[in-house]
Formats: structure tokens, C-alpha cells, sequence
């Protein structure tokens, strides 16, 4: 990338918190009287859960996961692989996966095989961004921010090689 690369908004700061709050309030009323985990997928889901977590009210804990289907790359390897794995035991809690994109949906749907298999009394889907890429696997967002074009995007959490992640828009960058 070089370094008169432009950067485009193509969700700007104010729409998104709008969004968040939205989200937060959904989940907060869904899951009132109940203590919902929430799993964030590391790394690009940092800020969206820091955002979102303030607009659910209802006793919350947090686990992190991280894993990479990417390497440092800006197109999928296609496999999934867990960098990090939770620290608690989620069997028999609600959870809540919090995540960035979903692009092919490969990291969505191994991530929630890997989670099922330790019993947890539910498991619900929010993420942020929706990419409109042809899929044949099943799309298992309960709770969705955006439908974005396929195109590579930035910010907000997200990168291109560890940078832009703390860019406060989602945004793509022209190379030309
Ligand atoms: P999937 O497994 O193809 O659905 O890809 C999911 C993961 O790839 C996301 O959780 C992101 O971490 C990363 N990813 C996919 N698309 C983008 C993008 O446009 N920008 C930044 N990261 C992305
Ligand atoms: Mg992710």
C-alpha cells in the first residue's frame, strides 16, 4: 500500500454509535433477566464490543477469543485457526458472539461448531458488518449492524496488516 493511498468513509462515526446503541438496547431487552457472555472475536472486535457493552443493560461478563483465517493477508487461507481460547466455562450460559465482518463465514461458522460442543444454553450471533459475498453456508446473524458491499474494509477495529484499526469510521481504501 502506498502512502498516497486515499482513504474513503463509507460509514461514518455518528452512524455507526447510532447503530451500536440500537444493538445494545435489542440485546438488553432480549436477554433481560438473564446474564448473557459476551464472546468477542479478537482482534477486530475490540472496539465494537467496548462500544456495544455500554448499551447492554443487563449483568454482562466478557470472554475473548482470537483466531486467524487471514495471516497477515488480505485474502482468506480458509482456515481457521484459535490463537487464543476462552478462559471460562460456557456451559449451560447464553452467549453472545460479538463480532467484526463476516465475509465467507467461515470463521462464524467454525467458531460457533467449536462453541456448541461445550454445551452452552444458547448461542446468538452480532455483528457488525454483513459482507455481500455469495455464500453457501448459513448466515447465523441474529443481530446485525450493516449490509456493506464486498469490498476490503477498515477502521473501527479493523485492519489491513495490524494498521487502521483505530480509525473511529469504517472505511476502504482506494490503491489506485
Ligand atoms: P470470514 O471467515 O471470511 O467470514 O472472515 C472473517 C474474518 O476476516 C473477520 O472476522 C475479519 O477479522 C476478517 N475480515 C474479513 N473481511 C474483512 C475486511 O473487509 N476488513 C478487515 N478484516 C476482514
Ligand atoms: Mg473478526
Amino acid at each position: 500500500m502506498t502512502d498516497n493511498s486515499k482513504i474513503h468513509v463509507l460509514i461514518d462515526s455518528k452512524t455507526l454509535q447510532k447503530k451500536v446503541k440500537e444493538l445494545g438496547r435489542q440485546i438488553t431487552k432480549d436477554y433481560k433477566d438473564k446474564k448473557p457472555v459476551l464472546i468477542a472475536v479478537l482482534k477486530g472486535s475490540f472496539i465494537f464490543v467496548a462500544d456495544i457493552c455500554r448499551h447492554i443493560n443487563v449483568p454482562v461478563v466478557f470472554d475473548f477469543m482470537a483466531v486467524s483465517s487471514y495471516g497477515n493477508a488480505k485474502v482468506s487461507s480458509g482456515i481457521v485457526r484459535i490463537t487464543k481460547d476462552l478462559d471460562t466455562n460456557i456451559e449451560g450460559k447464553d452467549v453472545i458472539i460479538i463480532e467484526d465482518i463476516v465475509d465467507s463465514g467461515r470463521t462464524l461458522n467454525y467458531l460457533i461448531k467449536n462453541l456448541e460442543a461445550r454445551n452452552p444454553k444458547s448461542i446468538e450471533v452480532c455483528a457488525l458488518l454483513d459482507k455481500d459475498v455469495p455464500r453457501k453456508i448459513k448466515n447465523y446473524i441474529k443481530y446485525k449492524g450493516f449490509d456493506i458491499p464486498n469490498r476490503y474494509v477498515i477502521g473501527y477495529g479493523l485492519d489491513i496488516g495490524e494498521r487502521f484499526r483505530n480509525l473511529s469510521f469504517i472505511g476502504y481504501i482506494d490503491e489506485e
